[in-house]
């Protein structure tokens, strides 16, 4: 597996992201052998957020942590923070909402440190973009952790341009990643200004659903089939092939709760698909030809 800068001014990640946020739905001894596969696997990079299995999977992940330090010098760690949902473990939440305080994001920082079992984490995200976002203090609170060499580095997901770029205006380093929803079943980033603008700042975007979260495609999957064939690739390996070919060098992000289906996955790394056949593929999915 590839090991490459996000940013130039960021931290290296594997270029395939292995994500955690079904893994609740698996025993603590499957998640043990995701992250061991992973690994195996070189996908080094783990994705969570504070609020993934009910405020409960950073706890499970840590726990294998604590149980083998060691692990930890051979992975980066991504967590999110930012989503305030009910839930018995969170009794003061009344409705769903957003909370980018600096007092927030300094608590669950510490708190996803504390659950990880990490003494720092590699990337923070600010989850979603929050109407009430002051970027003063996003900034603020970011300078802040990162002073105390609790986060390393900073982005946001599920940004757009304009909130991307008015919250880089205000920090004093670079947000390395912009975490954006993009598959074949969503293929609005290609053409909406998201991912020029992460070219534009020299970050590149990370990937997430980047199977459309394991749903059939929209479209005839005939095509794919014949490609994959073509390729000698499986479905899930051409898609993440078709995503890792954009110049903007996506991250994807797998979320898959299967061992054997991570190793299926990191070979889309060596997967290199013909220019023609990622417009067949494009044409397919938007049902009509390029203008
Ligand atoms: N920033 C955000 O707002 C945001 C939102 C959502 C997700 N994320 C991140 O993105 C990660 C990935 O999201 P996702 O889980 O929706 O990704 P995904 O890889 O698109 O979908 C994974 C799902 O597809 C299924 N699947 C079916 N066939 C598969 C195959 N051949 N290979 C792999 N998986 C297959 C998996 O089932 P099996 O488990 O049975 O393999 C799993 O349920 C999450 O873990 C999280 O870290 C971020």
């Amino acid at each position: 597996m590839v090991i490459e800068k996000i940013h130039q001014q960021g931290p290296a990640l594997s270029r395939i992201i292995a994500g955690a946020w079904r893994w609740h739905t698996v025993s603590a001894d499957v998640v043990e052998r995701l992250i061991h596969t992973s690994l195996d696997q070189g996908i080094s990079s783990f994705d969570h957020a504070d609020i993934y299995g009910d405020h409960g999977n950073e706890e499970i992940f840590g726990n294998i942590i604590r149980r083998t330090p060691s692990l930890r010098q051979r992975m980066q760690l991504i967590t999110k923070c930012g989503i305030k949902f009910p839930s018995t473990k969170r009794p003061a939440t009344r409705v769903k909402h957003y909370d980018t305080s600096r007092d927030h994001i300094l608590w669950s920082a510490e708190n996803s440190l504390r659950m990880l079992g990490t003494d720092h984490l590699d990337i923070l995200l600010i989850h979603r973009p929050d109407p009430l976002l002051n970027p003063t203090e996003v900034a603020e609170a970011f300078a802040a952790l990162k002073e105390q060499g609790k986060v390393l580095y900073f982005g946001v997901s599920n940004f757009t341009p304009s909130q991307f770029r008015v919250l880089q205006k205000y920090c004093s380093f670079p947000l390395v990643t912009n975490q954006i929803e993009i598959s074949l079943s969503r293929i609005d980033p290609l053409f909406n200004g998201d991912l020029d603008t992460l070219m534009e700042f020299g970050a590149r975007p990370m990937a997430w659903s980047p199977l459309g979260g394991g749903k059939p495609l929209p479209v005839e999957d005939r095509l794919l089939f014949n490609q994959a064939a073509k390729y000698n690739a499986t479905y899930s390996q051409l898609s993440l092939a078709w995503l890792m070919k954009h110049p903007s060098f996506m991250f994807p992000i797998i979320g898959t709760t299967k061992p054997e289906r991570i190793i299926e996955s990191a070979k889309a790394i060596t997967l290199d698909i013909d220019k023609q056949d990622w417009f067949e593929i494009l044409k397919w999915v938007m049902g009509k030809e390029m203008p």
